[in-house]
């Protein structure tokens, strides 16, 4: 499944992101005021178990989330997305994969992973930016998968086709959500039109 949040307040502020002369603290809040538009799409889904309890009135039944749900940001960028995410599911466990993108070959690199335990029985949301050759999410969905997760969710800002065709193909299981399709991608690997470098913005190392 891949889910366009074709939503007027996501795409006005994805459009301040694009912007090249938005700073880097207006770049990172519209970051996180999206993630947690994204959020409430993206949890949609999440299955839930009836719970007996007491209002001050009545005895009823009421619902609660009946698995856990883990985030995965891919660092770095995908740092920008955990903390909006996270106030929609406070009681989110959070797990993190290293990978940087070699500039030449366009190859996925690890260099850290920490993960909750029990991915089996949760939600698992691997959450970056961008989604643009897809070589780094493939990767984050294997090393997730390795460790048993079976329901997984990718939840990315702006996706290349060819990023999400590679994803669809490799992991037809895995849903993917995206604020935006763009057009393609460039000679460099980049997304046009994108909104350049998604860490360099965040953390203003450009
Ligand atoms: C960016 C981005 C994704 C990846 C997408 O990270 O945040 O992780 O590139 O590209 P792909 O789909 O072609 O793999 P980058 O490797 O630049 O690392 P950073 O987050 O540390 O800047
Ligand atoms: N990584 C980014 O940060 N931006 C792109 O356009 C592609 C990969």
């Amino acid at each position: 499944m891949l889910k366009v949040l074709n939503h007027p307040l996501i795409t006005h502020k994805l459009t301040q992101m694009r912007k090249k002369e938005t700073c880097t603290k207006d770049f990172r809040e519209n970051l996180d005021e999206i993630a947690e538009l994204m959020a409430y799409e993206v949890c949609r889904d999440l299955p839930v178990e009836p719970i007996e309890i007491e209002t001050p009135m009545a005895k009823c039944t009421g619902y609660q989330l009946s698995k856990e749900v883990v985030i995965v940001p891919i660092l770095r960028a995908g740092i920008g997305l955990l903390d909006g995410i996270r106030r929609l599911v406070p009681t989110a466990k959070v797990g993190f994969i290293g990978l940087y993108r070699d500039e030449e070959t366009l190859e996925p690199h690890e260099y850290f992973a920490k993960f909750p335990k029990d991915l089996e029985h949760s939600v698992v949301m691997i959450v970056d930016p961008m989604l643009a050759t897809g070589g780094s999410a493939l990767a984050a969905i294997q090393m997730i998968k390795k460790r048993g997760a079976k329901n997984i969710k990718l939840v990315c800002l702006v996706g290349a086709p060819e990023g999400a065709e590679a994803v669809q193909k490799e992991y037809p299981d895995v849903d993917i959500y995206l604020a935006a399709m763009d057009e393609k991608l460039n000679d460099i690997g980049y997304i046009v039109p994108g909104l350049g470098d998604a860490g360099d913005r965040i953390f203003g190392t450009k």
